[in-house]
């Protein structure tokens, strides 16, 4: 699904924000990627989306190089890439179903979007998605009328309509209390284990990381310094990630 080679990022040719970092990542599995603050996990997401621009090393997605691919081969690879972020990220004043169908909007005409006017078909699609993280009750409300989790669980509704292979979460439920941080953890675990989806998930909470995730990645000051099965995951491993 992804694989990572010999990545090297630094922002305004300052210190190494990553050294050297390469991995894989297999097609419906749940990643969950630990490190302290600052270790580099954000740049990591961003270099995969190609947000940025990278020092050296390769970003493969389903085969397509996205470091050198053309402009239209890298929209194309995007839209089966969703980002699930640690601040809600959706349109504030639009609607949770208006939110999912914008994970759609570039395949249609523009007159489309300016009306408003959705293809039935894309709507069930998106009524649908809103009916998985049960929030088909919600639907129509504006989403910053609607609670933190709620929001994360629209944001992978919207990943869904968006008919994303790759779910990228940043710090998912960093705003969120520890039973709706669950709820949106076991969703996403589900989609991985019902749908085939593949998420990439940075975390900062070793349990909930060891409780729904298949493979542990370990990033420290920039470097993988770790990269394993979950249930191999040992105590020393731990202190790996996060001696100083
Ligand atoms: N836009 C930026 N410009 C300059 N430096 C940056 C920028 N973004 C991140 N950095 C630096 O890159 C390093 C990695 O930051 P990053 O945000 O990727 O860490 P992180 O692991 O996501 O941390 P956290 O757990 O706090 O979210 C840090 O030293 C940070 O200061
Ligand atoms: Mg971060």
């Amino acid at each position: 699904m992804l694989a990572i080679e010999n990545l090297t990022k630094s922002y305004n040719r300052g210190a190494l924000a990553l050294k050297d970092i390469s991995f894989c990542i297999e097609p419906h599995t749940f990643t969950a990627i630990l490190g302290p603050s600052g270790a580099g996990k954000t740049t990591l997401l961003r270099c995969i989306l190609q947000l940025v621009k990278l020092d050296g090393g390769r970003v493969w997605f389903q085969g397509q190089d996205l470091t050198n691919c053309s402009a239209k081969d890298l929209r194309n690879s995007r839209t089966q890439i969703a980002t699930v972020a640690q601040q809600f990220n959706l349109v504030r004043r639009r609607s949770a179903l208006e939110n999912c169908l914008g994970g759609r909007l570039q395949e249609l005409p523009l007159w489309r979007c300016f009306l408003g006017v959705f293809p039935i078909s894309l709507l069930n699609e998106a009524m649908a998605a809103l009916e998985r993280v049960q929030l088909l009750d919600v639907a129509f409300q504006r989403a910053d009328r609607l609670s933190g989790g709620q929001q994360q669980r629209v944001a992978i509704a919207r990943a869904l309509t968006q008919r994303a292979r790759l779910i990228l979460a940043d710090e998912p439920i960093a705003s969120l209390d520890p039973e709706t941080a669950h709820i949106v953890l076991g969703l996403l675990r589900s989609l991985c284990t019902q749908e085939g989806l593949t998420i990439v998930c940075n975390l900062h909470q070793v349990e909930l990381a060891k409780q729904y995730s298949d493979r542990i990645l370990g990033i420290q000051a920039g470097e993988l310094v770790l990269d394993m099965p979950t249930h191999q995951l040992s105590s020393s491993d731990i202190n790996r990630i996060y001696r100083s």
